[in-house]
Order: structure tokens, then sequence, then C-alpha cells
């Protein structure tokens, strides 16, 4: 299993002025930052990224919004990382998060909810190496 996932502070949390606090809090949980970018999605990219929901009926709109505005892309690492950091951003609709949780804390509605986190290793990889050149992890 590997110990590495991945995550974006989204344009919304960003617009929010919420980028450290969210790093904070995912420091202060274990997670060691092995690459980090401040980068923007242009409408293509963000459907690039999000190509698993292409038939789903919110796809336009996620990519619309991905790629609103700047983002922080990062690779994390941490034992059983994927699960830990799923478990640390909480629910995808932030009224149904834990009281604690990123997403509780930060996020506004279910297409703004602040943070991605993968959601498998196989995806965690093929996520990382969408934003950072092997040179750039370590
Ligand atoms: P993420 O990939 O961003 O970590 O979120 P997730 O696994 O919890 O949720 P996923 O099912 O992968 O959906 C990806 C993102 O699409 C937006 N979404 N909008 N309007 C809606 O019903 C809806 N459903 C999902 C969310 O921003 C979600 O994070
Ligand atoms: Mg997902």
């Amino acid at each position: 299993m590997s110990n590495r996932t991945f995550t974006m502070i989204k344009p919304d949390a960003m617009r929010n002025g919420h980028a450290g606090a969210i790093l904070d809090q995912i420091i202060k949980a274990g997670f060691r930052v092995v690459a980090l970018k401040q980068t923007k999605l242009s409408l293509d990219r963000a459907g690039e990224f999000y190509a698993v929901h292409k038939e789903r009926p919110f796809y336009g709109e996620l990519t619309e919004f991905m790629s609103s505005g700047v983002i922080i892309a990062a690779i994390l690492e941490k034992d059983n990382a994927v699960a830990d950091f799923r478990k640390l951003i909480g629910a995808t609709n932030p009224a149904q998060a834990e009281e604690g949780t990123i997403r509780k804390n930060f996020a506004t509605s279910v297409g703004e909810n602040a943070v991605h986190g993968s959601d498998s290793d196989e995806n965690a990889k093929i996520e990382g190496d969408f934003f950072f050149s092997g040179l750039e992890q370590f």
C-alpha cells in the first residue's frame, strides 16, 4: 500500500482566505508535504483531471468552478494516507461532514467544498503526476 495521497485546495477556499488554515490543519494531522504549488487549471485541464466524472450531471459546473481561480495542488505523505486524508476532509457535502473536518470547517456547498482528496492509491499517483514531475516529488 502506498503512503501518499494528492490534494487540491479548491478556488472557493483560496478566495475565502482559508489556504493557510487548511494547510495548518493538514500538517498538524501528521501529513508531510512531498510537493506543493499554487497554480490555475484551464477549463480543458480541469476537464482532463475530472474525466472520470464526464457523464455526471455536475461535470460542467465542476470543471467551470475548478478553473475559476487559483488552487493549491499538493502531494502528501503519511501512513494510510488516502483513507486518513479522506477522513480528515469529511463528506463531499459539508452539511454531512463530521465536526472538525476540513469541509465542515471551510466548505460552503457540495459543489464548492474547499478541498479535493484522492479516492485510491492508484488515483493518488495519477493525480500527483498530473501536477508534478518525478523530480519535484521528494
Ligand atoms: P473530491 O474528488 O473533490 O475529493 O470529492 P469527492 O471524492 O468527495 O466527491 P466526487 O464524487 O469525487 O465528486 C467530485 C467533486 O464534484 C463535485 N460534486 N458536485 N453538485 C453535486 O451534486 C456534486 N457532486 C459532486 C464536488 O465538488 C466533489 O468534490
Ligand atoms: Mg473524488
